[in-house]
């Protein structure tokens, strides 16, 4: 990882990289050119602060890193985080990004979502502005669901009985990265199971609830979910499930949209993600915003961008074309407010990423190889509390 990071910061050097003058932002890769049409606006608005996004790999981690490694370099990097929920706690502990508290006009501050308003902010100061939230759930085949699940055992039942040798039941996101962690979290919370207090930081791995949520997971593979889940990130899943290649798929909102131009358009709904009879249902968090590095030599310029993107005929913009849902409270489309309202936020603490690194590691073990769920949850709780100082 690490030399991937280093050349990636070399390339931001090279001649002609980094037009004069340009603030740099590193993006996810812009599948559908939205954020460059926006970019482009922005600059006809602004000629004299040239943008140049760069388009970094698509798992969150992986992109965290990058930005990291770019801040530890010492050295002027990116002008402009394109940030993730779970990144604020750690960016803003190690000084990496500008508070922003003071520039927020009050419309706004009563206009975001306050789940999201929240994700930005560090010990009561705002780093982040909210661009989109994100919360997990569960589409489906309502061509041949005919009354969507509840429970975990609803989904499996319904996921065999409607698979067949063209399609599977199940497509989640199985790699080990991040997004393993927020599907997780919703099978554990759906279980009534906990992670970690993000106050107390108590670690609650090694529950009976937990060993239930990894063992349903790992059950799936295989059998109403591909063997080639545990290798699967968003798109992946995505792309089959558009292809009419699943029954069911646990991802984020964003599907909504581009399913609908898909062959599968007119046979899709969703609902929240299942649970546990006498549990109810949780979705992930998610979400990303925009911060103003540190290092920046150039605030006002990075500001002046970070207020135009999330500005709300640009959410209105994200949402058309890409199917983000707007992080202002006036723009949240209704069918989407029940799933939004019951996310919950991962643990806003600065170790997050150790933390969760350690829960993907022992997860992704157990559903590819030997260690037990028990076991390896066992293992995960004692590296949890050994990383968070607090011995049970
Ligand atoms: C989505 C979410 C983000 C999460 C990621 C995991 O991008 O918005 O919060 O960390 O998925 O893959």
């Amino acid at each position: 990882m690490l030399w991937i990071a280093a050349a990636f910061i070399l390339s931001l050097r090279m001649p002609g990289a980094n037009p004069e003058g340009a603030l740099s932002v590193l993006m996810e890769p812009d599948g559908t050119g939205t954020w460059r049409m926006l970019i482009a606006q922005f600059e006809k608005e602004n000629p004299d602060i040239p943008i140049q996004m760069v388009e970094g790999p698509p798992a969150t981690n992986a992109r965290e890193d990058l930005y990291a490694a770019s801040f530890l370099s010492g050295k002027a990097g990116f002008d402009i985080v394109y940030c993730d929920v779970v990144w604020t706690a750690k960016f803003a502990a190690a000084g990496w990004l500008r508070d922003l508290t003071d520039r927020l006009s009050r419309q706004d501050l009563n206009d975001f979502l306050p789940q999201e308003l929240e994700a930005g902010s560090y010990k009561g100061r705002v780093y982040r502005i909210p661009a989109f939230t994100d919360a997990g759930m569960l589409y489906y085949r309502k061509d041949l669901v005919e009354s969507p699940p509840v429970t975990f055992d609803d989904l499996e039942r319904q996921a065999r009985q409607l698979q067949n040798g063209n399609r599977w039941g199940f497509l989640w996101q199985g790699k080990q990265y991040e997004g393993l962690t927020t599907v997780f979290l919703e099978i554990l919370w759906g279980f009534g199971g906990e992670w970690i207090d993000a106050k107390t930081k108590q670690v609650y791995l090694d529950s009976r609830e937990a060993v239930k949520a990894l063992e349903f997971l790992k059950k799936t593979i295989g059998t109403i979910s591909p063997p080639a889940v545990t290798s699967y990130i968003e798109e992946d899943t995505r792309t089959l499930f558009q292809a009419g290649r699943a029954v069911f798929l646990r991802n984020w909102p964003y599907v909504w949209t581009l399913v609908r131009e898909s062959p599968v358009k007119d046979k899709v709904a969703f609902v929240p993600m299942v649970h546990a009879p006498e549990e109810s249902s949780a979705a992930t968090l998610g979400g990303w915003g925009f911060a103003v590095s540190e290092t920046s030599s150039r605030v006002e310029d990075a500001w002046k961008f970070v207020k135009f993107i999330t500005g709300t005929e640009q959410m209105k913009v994200m949402y058309e074309r890409m199917g983000r849902i707007p992080s202002r409270r006036s723009l949240v489309p209704a069918e989407f407010v029940p799933i939004i309202e019951k996310a919950r936020m991962r643990p806003a603490i600065p170790e997050y990423a150790q933390a969760s690194d350690i829960l993907q590691r022992w997860v992704s073990a157990a559903l590819t190889g030997r260690p037990g769920c028990e076991e390896a949850l066992k293992k995960a709780a004692e590296e949890t509390r050994a990383l968070l100082g607090h011995a049970k």
